[in-house]
């Protein structure tokens, strides 16, 4: 079978995402129960699981879950005393929301899952990395 260059580019585009999804779904995404949700009742980010991967921040009375990986090249954040994020490998910034407000990084944070268990406990599902 003989590929002209754009059916090529498409073919080995494809074979490429296909790899990476199949490592995704083969890849051990944790979850980790994050104690108590009554825990974080007061608005503010916790950087308690910040090793595990994530902040917790309440604001107006909702609880979510918010990446602690840059999505530039995966170093770890520091929350911000104004409650915005910081990288310091390459120095970008991303707002509260976790959007980013100054590259490398092109990509917002993602807000992970979570759930609240039937102990009233906070369970947050982490992807590998
Ligand atoms: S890893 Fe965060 S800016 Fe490069």
């Amino acid at each position: 079978m003989k590929l002209n260059r754009r059916e090529f580019l498409l073919l080995t585009t494809g074979l490429v995402a296909g790899c990476k999804t199949a490592n995704e779904v083969g890849g051990s995404a944790r979850t980790i129960n994050a104690g108590s949700a009554s825990n974080f009742s007061r608005d503010g980010v916790y950087t308690n699981f910040r090793d595990d991967g994530f902040f917790l921040i309440r604001r107006d009375g909702k609880l979510f879950v918010l990446s602690a990986i840059c999505t530039h090249r995966n170093c770890k954040l520091i929350a911000e005393p104004d409650k915005s994020f910081y990288c310091k490998c390459h120095d970008s910034t991303f707002d509260p929301n976790g959007h980013v407000t100054e590259g490398p990084a092109k990509i917002d944070l993602p807000v992970l899952p979570s759930f609240t268990n039937e102990h009233g406990e906070l369970i947050v599902t982490v992807a590998a990395t």
